[in-house]
């Protein structure tokens, strides 16, 4: 046997190729901040931006005609409080850009997804309402519930698609999806961050978004990353609760997580290449240490190879122009 004789040439080699990624399986995510004009450089993410509501539209219609599948919008609120008012407030700068984005032929085209979480929005900076316990803090799970409820149908109501909850409290698909169905938004999918690993490779992000916590960490909600078996409870809970989708992350460190899920259950799975991964690859790229076109894609083939549908990812519109 020679298992060289169908690499001999590209040709061949497209013809046997197993794995394709399109740019309508990439999704791309956006950092709205409040103002007009609004373009920031994310230091730690070169080529991410925060973005005023107006950017954002140009962005968005610049996505779209590269056929990238979908927006994921974040949120930098005005102001933040204990509890993350900002995350559902009828004029929050999320719902602005639903409402701003919805009407485009851009945001029909793509699938508007709606982070659903806290951090950005609360002065501590965590996922859920702090409370004192034992001499320490404790991010209190219950009353957390009631509030991303709220966030969710907030979303819906400006106009998001899809909502995708990422602040791994328990219990959230299901009350999510009651909040949701009571509300008359019975057919909005909710997208769940199933496993979504206390990581390292969320530090960029955090500075993008302005969601350090102000004091521990969070690994009292997200999980750790040596629990395989974890993940996959995770997992079946959230589907048992009403996800409609999960997302894993991070992606590349996490891959095999990826691949036994999807060996696992039946429901649509994405991706997170997060930021720190983005990150890494853009240093490597500076330096002159990596080619980018090949590594950037490489790094995309490996997640939809592990078996994720879809990917969030920060190369999305470089990656569709190239795949386009
Ligand atoms: C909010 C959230 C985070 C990310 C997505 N949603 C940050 C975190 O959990 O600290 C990370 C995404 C990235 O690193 O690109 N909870």
């Amino acid at each position: 046997m020679r298992m060289r004789r169908l690499r001999r040439s590209e040709a061949l080699r497209a013809l046997v190729r197993e794995t394709a990624i399109e740019p309508g399986d990439l999704i791309y995510p956006l950092f709205i901040c409040p103002g007009e004009g609004v373009r920031r450089a994310v230091g730690s993410m070169p080529g991410v931006f925060n973005v005023s509501v107006d950017e954002a539209v140009r962005e968005a219609e610049e996505a779209a005609r590269l056929g990238v599948g979908g927006l994921l919008l974040f949120g930098l609120p005005e102001a933040k409080d204990e509890q993350g008012t900002g995350a559902w407030e009828e004029n929050g700068i999320v719902q602005q850009a639903l409402g701003a984005l919805k009407p485009l032929e851009a945001g029909k085209k793509m699938v508007l997804i709606a982070d659903v979480c806290l951090c950005e929005y609360t002065s501590h900076g965590h996922c859920g309402v702090v409370v004192e316990s034992q001499g320490g803090f404790e991010v209190d799970n219950d009353p957390t519930l009631e509030l991303l409820a709220r966030a969710a149908v907030s979303q819906a109501t400006a106009g998001a698609d899809v909502v995708a909850p990422s602040d791994m409290m328990d219990g959230r698909i299901g009350a999510i999806r009651r909040a949701l169905d009571a509300a008359g938004f019975g057919m909005t999918p909710i997208l769940s961050y199933a496993s979504k690993f206390a990581s390292a490779f969320y530090g960029p992000f955090r500075e993008a978004a302005d969601s350090a916590p102000q004091f521990g960490d969070r690994r009292s909600y997200q999980m750790d990353g040596a629990n395989l078996r974890e993940a996959m409870r995770e997992i079946d809970l959230d589907i048992e609760e009403g996800a409609d989708m999960i997302l894993m992350k991070p992606a590349m460190p996490y891959l095999d997580v990826v691949r036994a899920a999807r060996e696992r259950v039946g429901v649509p799975i994405g991706a997170y290449q997060v930021s720190g991964e983005y990150s890494m690859l853009q240093a490597a790229f500076e330096k002159g240490w990596l080619e980018p076109t090949r590594a950037m894609l490489e790094s995309l083939v490996s997640m939809r190879r592990a078996g994720a549908d879809f990917i969030v990812t920060y190369f999305a519109k470089e990656a569709a122009k190239l795949l386009g």
